[in-house]
């Protein structure tokens, strides 16, 4: 196969279509001649990847590839299905194998034994019930199921799935005891799961996430999830030096109610007639409701940073400025690198950064899992 670069690209076509490689149609002759040529070299076992590989659905825009890549693992694919989410992991990754479109249209056939972690962020919105007991053979069950498939299919060593930590309480606790027991199905793994604050792990803003873990059995290993950091990172610590970025405005009467607003502090520090005004009928309404007209802190690490920088239930405004936090500020807070890269409109852009796992809590959840493969 030395002669593969030279082969016209219809031929290089002809070859991945051949062998089942998926991926191939919208990238250039060079990159098409990479994936077949270390597809076929791991197929043939003529040279055993250097790094342990991962394929991970749902990867948004990034930040749980960003992580697993820093504690050394290589993308062998990187999925998504909206365009922006693609783009920035393209740009990011030039070399990795971006496939843009829905996980459930993928064939992963060409997979099959040969991925050390299979990982995705599967939206929550995708745990129904009825997906779940449609059974594991039902091709239009839920992205879970979907997920479940995939592991069955290619049976990776590990699989990691992200999630919200409502998972964990939706449907009285049902939901997530279906989800296990329908992994833990064939047999094959074992499976387990833990919520992790990222404030504990290196990042600063208290962020609270599922991961579920599972490992198969012949490789006769305990998975053990990162232990916590002695130090908390707190907003001081990465608000400095933020490189120019855009960043989402607040009216004139916003900015002039935050200047009533102490850093940590939030509607309650304002005069009543203006909490009255501001909170209108949920004024009376129970809980703490502390996001509303929340200021952050320099000394703490941040509340969870969401899809939108400013909304009236889920304010996030900088510490010491009367506005939202501009879009490199956000990244920084989720561990991002100042030289990552998001695509897309601006709203665009918060949501992808909103959505990701923080890159540090990534990397050290690839860590755990390199532990157990070498
Ligand atoms: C929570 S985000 C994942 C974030 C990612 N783990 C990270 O660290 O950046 C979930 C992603 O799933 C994607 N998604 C939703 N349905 C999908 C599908 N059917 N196939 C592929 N991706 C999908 C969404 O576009 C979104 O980017």
């Amino acid at each position: 196969m030395s002669d593969i670069n030279k082969l016209t690209k219809t031929a290089l076509f002809d070859l991945c279509e051949k062998h089942g490689i998926t991926g191939y149609k919208y990238k250039n002759k060079t990159e098409i001649a990479a994936l077949l040529q270390s597809a076929l070299q791991q197929h043939n076992g003529e040279s055993a990847p250097l790094t342990p590989t991962f394929v991970e659905v749902c990867a948004g825009g990034g930040g749980l590839s960003a992580g697993l890549i820093k504690s050394g693992f290589t993308p062998l694919l990187l999925n998504d299905n909206n365009k922006d989410c693609c783009k920035t992991l393209k740009t990011n990754h030039p070399e990795a194998n971006v496939v843009c479109g829905s996980m459930a249209d993928i064939d992963f056939a060409p997979y099959i034994g040969k991925i050390d972690l299979l990982t995705g962020g599967v939206p929550c919105q995708s745990f129904s019930q009825a997906g779940l007991r449609k059974g594991l053979d039902d091709p239009r069950g839920d992205l879970m199921m979907k997920f479940i498939d995939i592991v069955n299919l290619t049976k990776p060593k590990v699989f990691m799935v992200e999630n919200v930590k409502g998972l964990l309480t939706h449907n009285g606790g049902d939901t997530i005891k279906t989800i296990i027991q329908t992994m833990e199905q064939s047999g094959d793994y074992v499976v387990q799961y833990k919520c992790l604050d990222a404030s504990k792990y290196g990042v600063p803003q208290k962020r609270e996430r599922v991961f579920i873990v599972g490992v198969l059995k012949t490789l006769d290993k305990v998975y053990q999830y990162p232990t916590e950091q002695p130090l908390t990172k707190v907003l001081r610590d990465v608000l400095t030096d933020v490189p120019p970025s855009n960043g989402a405005k607040y009216s004139a009467d916003k900015i002039e109610l935050f200047k009533l607003i102490p850093p940590g502090g939030c509607w309650v520090n304002l005069p009543e007639n203006l909490q009255r005004q501001y909170l209108g009928n949920s004024f009376h309404s129970g809980g703490g409701k502390r996001g509303i007209l929340h200021r952050l802190s320099m000394d703490k690490p941040a509340l969870t940073l969401l899809c939108t920088p400013s909304q009236k239930q889920t304010e996030r405004c900088h510490p010491v400025e009367e506005r939202p936090l501009t879009i490199r500020e956000y990244a920084r807070i989720q561990s991002f690198d100042d030289n990552y890269v998001f695509v897309g409109s601006m709203n665009s852009q918060y949501k992808q950064i909103g959505n990701a796992v923080p890159v540090e809590l990534a990397r050290l959840m690839g860590e755990s899992i390199k532990n157990l493969l070498w």
